[in-house]
């Protein structure tokens, strides 16, 4: 017997908002309290099959959605019994994390991030949420927009990086390729614009670890990526683990309700992190599940994931006056509305035959472009790439991630499957003429590994090589959610094993494949070429292959600065100026400080003794296979009126052989402020294509806006006067012109 009531929320496809509010207002006056509180639950698939305690959990109206089930038939069922056998027949969210890909795998969202390309970030997620839509899956816990400024992090794998304008735009192109133009139809897919906020900044790079960010920090720098996501309509938003300034995110009533709800009006859904609720207990915020409960609901997290206290204690909340009905019918509306956005009272069930099928070619053709565009050319010394097949003949591939169709996917990677991986060795094998001779030595069992048992064989392939291949790196375990770490140099015997192939006078290209920049200087000067890979998911081989081939040109710009030492961490190229900066005239070694030198003599800056104050490769940095130099940096004024946009143009020449796409950056500094800028802000890029021997006119507008930032009182000001602004294809550009923003 079921307690089946007729289904009478269907609605038109695309009800406007009031239509929606006025279903919503009508669904929750139906509703028992039990039902209400059901509806903020999120529990956990079975990965395949149907537990009796969420079979008989969905029946009582008691669960609001679902996570972690992908095979569509257990989804439909799922969806049948809350639909059919609950008493009002609301359908359920299907929560999955679908981070960079479905099946078909895309490289990292770091990775992604360094191809500067919001259309094909767009594209990427309109794709997995394509493929995540034909399993069931309605809503993804993507994109994380977290700034990552801290390589030992592990999740800055998963972030788009250190700037907050890249993190925005990047962001924004993920909401609207999973969401769509129209969450009703089909194959959309609610977004989840995480971890809200701060969670980058967990102290020392470790994971979970407190966050203390000034709250000036927070609104210059982290907030601003999610207001973007906000304002191009993210759907949902998912409360960080981490303690900010000592109010845990998932309790931070300021952070959620004034600044989220009040300040920018947000009236989408909020989700707590994974038992995030419950660890309020842990963190010493609440003193119990009823506490934790309280200080989530009056916060405003609308649904909480996995654990319990909502179910256990928001009715006691509410008899306690704790919590008003008010609240909670605020709540549970935010998670109707998105249920009604989604069309699923109309559609609660997955037709596959409707969807392209996964991992299909033209998924795989997106993945490889993405490839292409997201390896980073670091170093390409005496022109080492691309390789010139015809003059070789025989090629040493050496290294554990030459060929592991697994460890080139990257973290997260729930439903991905390495038996879609084509790996560099397989793909340089297929397009390496005949005459070359391939000799392969993995060398090391896997990127930890420290036994140099293997390095013989390597060193004998690179003695009979015109050019080594070393495929090194992390595998996917060293980086990714709790993987952090403190050395970020490559690990195990990997540096054992360049010093070795070095000396046999091959030169050397270096693939690095890895989930965050590690620090290269031990071995920069071992190798001719960089090539930095990330993880590139699916189609690394033929992505890299096509990049080593020269069949087109590395156009990948880093989205995270380059440490050359990992004591030198936090390093990001919008830092402040300080009072006393560093610069080549006062920067003294201690290795060239004379004998009991005098306490000020060398210097008094903001610089480490035994290290240069500057990053190996700086943010926005990337060569390609040809010459790129940006002239004639014009503005349309010197002398802008505060209202007048500010044209800017360049002309980018391509000098160089080959065609090939950069990155042109535009960056500002603002030289006096209320409170102290950056000394550079990245304000505008454009990714261009430019053929052999030709050049374009790049053209950029900045607005008031982009001028503007939060000032000591913490409003959004635009303040007149002098601004220093360069356009580039790196952040160390040097083209520079100024303007005055008149009052
Ligand atoms: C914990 C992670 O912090 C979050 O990013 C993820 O979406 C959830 N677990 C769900 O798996």
């Amino acid at each position: 017997m079921t307690q089946q009531q007729e289904c009478n929320f269907s609605t038109t496809i695309n009800p406007d908002d009031a239509t929606i509010d006025r279903l919503v207002a009508q669904l929750l006056e139906q509703m028992s309290l039990d039902e209400k509180i059901g509806q903020m639950c999120q529990s956990q698939g079975g990965e395949g099959h149907i537990s009796e305690h969420l079979r008989m959990g969905i029946q009582q109206g008691q669960v609001g959605s679902v996570l972690n089930e992908t095979n569509v038939d257990v989804v439909n069922e799922l969806q049948r019994i809350a639909v059919e056998e609950s008493r009002l027949g609301i359908p359920l969210l299907i929560g999955r994390d679908v981070i960079h890909g479905f099946k078909t795998i895309f490289p990292l969202p770091i990775a992604q991030a360094a191809s500067f390309d919001p259309e094909l970030v767009k594209l990427g997620a309109r794709i997995s949420a394509h493929e995540a839509a034909s399993c069931g899956v309605n809503w993804t816990f993507s994109p994380m927009i977290d700034i990552s400024r801290d390589p030992r992090w592990g999740r800055i794998a998963e972030s788009f990086g250190e700037d907050p304008l890249l993190n925005a735009k990047l962001g924004v192109a993920m909401v609207q390729g999973y969401q769509s133009d129209n969450l009703a139809q089909f194959d959309a897919i609610a977004a989840c614009a995480k971890h809200f906020v701060g969670y980058g900044a967990s102290e020392s790079g470790r994971d979970y670890n407190t966050a203390n960010i000034p709250e000036n920090e927070l609104r210059n720098v982290y907030l601003p990526p999610f207001k973007a996501a906000h304002e191009a309509g993210v759907a949902t938003m998912m409360a960080s683990f981490s303690d900010l300034n000592g109010v845990p995110a998932s309790g931070n009533q300021w952070l959620m309700q004034q600044v989220l709800r009040e300040e920018w009006q947000y009236q989408g859904m909020v989700v707590s992190d994974w038992d995030s609720i419950f660890q309020l207990t842990v963190h010493g915020f609440a003193d119990s599940a009823y506490a934790a409960a309280n200080a989530a609901a009056n916060a405003g997290i609308d649904m909480e994931m996995v654990s319990t206290t909502y179910h256990e204690n928001i009715a006691q909340l509410l008899s306690d006056n704790q919590l008003t009905m008010t609240q909670v019918d605020a709540m549970v509306g935010n998670i109707l509305r998105l249920k009604f956005k989604l069309n699923l009272f109309n559609q609660p069930y997955t037709e596959p035959k409707k969807f392209k099928a996964l991992v299909n070619q033209q998924h795989l053709d997106a993945a490889r472009d993405m490839v292409r565009k997201s390896c980073v050319l670091l170093k390409n010394a005496q022109q080492t790439l691309p390789l010139k097949p015809d003059e070789l003949n025989d090629i040493a591939v050496i290294g554990p991630l030459a060929d592991d169709g697994y460890e080139q996917l990257g973290t997260w990677i729930f439903d991905g499957d390495e038996k879609h991986s084509v790996t560099p060795l397989a793909a340089l094998k297929h397009e390496l003429p005949e005459h070359t001779k391939v000799h392969v030595a993995r060398a090391l069992s896997t990127s930890r590994s420290n036994s140099e048992e293997g390095f013989a064989d390597a060193v004998k392939a690179a003695q009979q090589s015109d050019i080594a291949l070393l495929f090194l790196g992390e595998e996917s375990i060293l980086s990714g959610e709790a993987h952090c770490r403190t050395n970020i140099d490559l690990p195990g015997a990997q540096e054992a094993l360049i010093n070795q192939i070095a000396a046999t006078g091959t030169p050397i290209v270096l693939v690095t494949m890895a989930g965050r920049p590690l620090t290269l200087s031990n071995i920069i000067d071992k190798v001719g070429a960089i090539l930095y890979a990330w993880h590139p998911g699916s189609m690394a081989g033929p992505g890299i292959s096509d990049l080593l081939l020269g069949k087109c040109s590395p156009s990948g710009k880093l989205p995270v600065s380059f440490v050359r030492h990992v004591g030198q961490v936090p390093l990001y190229y919008a830092q402040k100026h300080t009072g006393k900066p560093a610069s080549d005239s006062n920067f003294v070694h201690m290795d060239d400080f004379p004998v009991r030198a005098p306490q000020t003599s060398m210097g008094m800056s903001a610089t480490h003794l035994d290290c240069h104050f500057t990053p190996l490769f700086p943010f926005g940095f990337g060569l390609t296979y040809s010459n790129i130099h940006c002239r004639k940096l014009q503005l349309n004024t010197h002398t802008p009126a505060m209202d007048e946009t500010i044209y800017v143009s360049v002309e980018v020449m391509n000098e160089g052989d080959v065609d090939t796409d950069d990155v042109i950056q535009l960056y500002i500094r603002d030289l006096v402020a209320n409170v102290t800028r950056p000394v550079k802000e990245l304000k505008a890029f454009k990714r261009v294509h430019l053929p052999k021997h030709s050049s374009i006119e790049v053209k950029f507008a900045l607005t008031k806006d982009d001028l503007s930032f939060y000032n000591q009182r913490m409003q959004q000001v635009t303040e007149p006067g002098k601004f220093h602004l360069w356009v580039g294809n790196s952040s160390d550009c040097q083209l520079q012109t100024e303007f005055e923003l008149r009052a």
